[in-house]
């Protein structure tokens, strides 16, 4: 551990410049006043190392994207070799080896969903499959569908369109006059593992939401979802049934599916998309995060040729999906997210998350039976979330980010959902850095729920 008296001078100094000068993410920048924000020194695996000395476990693989955790060498030495080569070069008029490889490989993701465009955010893929999905119905004619719908406790990204399509009240509220207002589909037949009934059946429920699609079936282009588990949303698992039901109603409706699969793809959920539990095949897959294991920004949104052949035409047919981003097909991306498809192949990752969703359910069963804090434990693959057992009064007073500081003092940076306590952690984490992280937890919400 470095003496923290002698390197406070350094420490006070850069915190000053930072509040100088920057305005971070999703935060109140008063709340930097008590709890400055920690300085990084390096992030090797599952840990950060701050410029203290500390160690702390990446416990939500910093915003759900680091999930082959940090500085993996296989990722670096792919990086260093295409750092040797070029970094970016126009992607319109341009190809190279290592995209057409990636695009081959994403390409066999999801059979019959073979056509690639990139981008750099999560939040511009969605806007991407949205415009693709509207525009594509124009050009079948079905002028009429311009609308878009979603799931309630759905989130898709920060950009107008995305956030639109996100039931975050917190998050929309000042943007509220220039958002759509989809109407979400609510009574989601919400369940906290595969194992529950529901997961298999949800007949019972399927009634009340198929009476609420068809209200809006003859003006909806698409419907958008994130496959199994919504996130920001306060980490919910659905139904695989009710996915599998409402990929066969748009089909018979004329509807895209759009899969934001941006937190869930490429291993989160056991299985290389989440789509995969239900078995379906959706229109359009949105993907980031995972896809370069958080190294660089990419995304990427898969189509199918049908789709892509609406548009394939001569220029002067007006045809052309004129949507660019600068970064489209970054080459330092590609190669990174080309090692990490490469990766999650060779050391078997989808199949070892799996054997690890039941370590991580225990675990936070143990954190439940040693606190009597937590309820409705649920989870999938390598995602536990519960939420906090609250007395009225303590429901307002911010007790997950004070449990997150206390957390991080521990040595976890957990960032709950509100007072929704969970672990994304990378998804080849071990086991001992796992019971650590229960450990802290476990701490963490004894100490400030006493
Ligand atoms: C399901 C989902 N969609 C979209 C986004 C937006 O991605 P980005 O933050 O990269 O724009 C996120 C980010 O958390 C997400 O979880």
């Amino acid at each position: 551990m470095i003496n923290l008296f002698l390197f406070l001078p350094y420490f006070m100094n850069l915190i000053n410049r930072d509040r100088q000068h920057i305005w971070h993410p999703c935060s109140q920048m008063k709340d930097y006043d008590a709890f400055p924000p920690l300085v990084i020194n390096k992030a090797y695996g599952s840990y950060i190392e701050l410029k203290d000395g500390r160690r702390i476990i990446d416990a939500i693989s910093s915003w759900w994207c680091k999930s082959l955790g940090h500085n993996h060498p296989r990722l670096k030495m792919a990086l260093n070799a295409q750092l040797n080569k070029f970094e970016h070069v126009i992607f319109a008029n341009s190809t190279y080896e290592t995209i057409v490889q990636l695009s081959e490989k994403l390409g066999q993701l999801c059979p019959g969903l073979n056509k690639v465009f990139y981008a750099s955010e999560g939040s511009s893929a969605v806007e991407i499959a949205l415009k693709m999905s509207l525009h594509a119905q124009q050009l079948l004619g079905q002028n009429q569908r311009i609308q878009f719908t979603s799931l309630e406790n759905g989130y898709h990204g920060e950009t107008f369109m995305a956030l639109g399509l996100s039931d975050l009240g917190l998050y929309r509220q000042a943007y509220e006059a220039h958002l759509i207002k989809p109407n979400f589909i609510k009574n989601i037949p919400y369940v906290h593992s595969s194992s529950n009934p529901i997961w298999n059946d949800c007949s019972a429920m399927w009634p009340d939401i198929e009476k609420q699609l068809e209200i809006q079936a003859e003006n909806l282009a698409a419907i958008i979802v994130e496959p199994i588990v919504q996130g920001a949303g306060g980490m919910k698992l659905y139904s695989q049934d009710f996915l599998r039901r409402l990929s066969k109603w748009t089909k018979a409706h004329g509807i895209y599916l759009i899969a934001d699969e941006i937190m869930t793809g490429l291993g989160r959920t056991g299985f290389a998309l989440a789509c995969q539990h239900a078995q379906i095949k959706p229109d359009f897959i949105c993907l980031s995060k995972g896809l370069t294991s958080g190294w660089l920004p990419m995304s990427a949104v898969l189509t199918q040729s049908e789709i892509y052949n609406l548009f394939y035409d001569d220029y002067s047919s007006g045809k052309s999906f004129l949507h660019s981003h600068t970064y489209s097909g970054n080459a330092l991306a590609a190669a990174v997210a080309l090692e990490c498809l490469n990766i999650l192949e060779d050391e078997q990752i989808f199949k070892q998350v799996r054997e690890k969703e039941i370590i991580l359910k225990n675990l936070m069963y143990e954190v439940q039976n040693k606190t009597e804090k937590l309820i409705n434990i649920r989870g999938i693959g390598a995602i536990i979330a519960a939420d906090l057992l609250l007395k009225e009064k303590e429901k307002n007073q911010r007790i997950g980010y004070q449990i997150f500081q206390k957390a991080l003092k521990m040595g976890a940076w957990l960032r709950p959902l509100g007072n929704t306590i969970y672990w994304l952690p990378p998804l080849n984490i071990s086991l001992p850095t796992l019971k650590e992280l229960c450990d802290i937890t476990k701490f963490s919400i004894l100490q400030i729920l006493k």
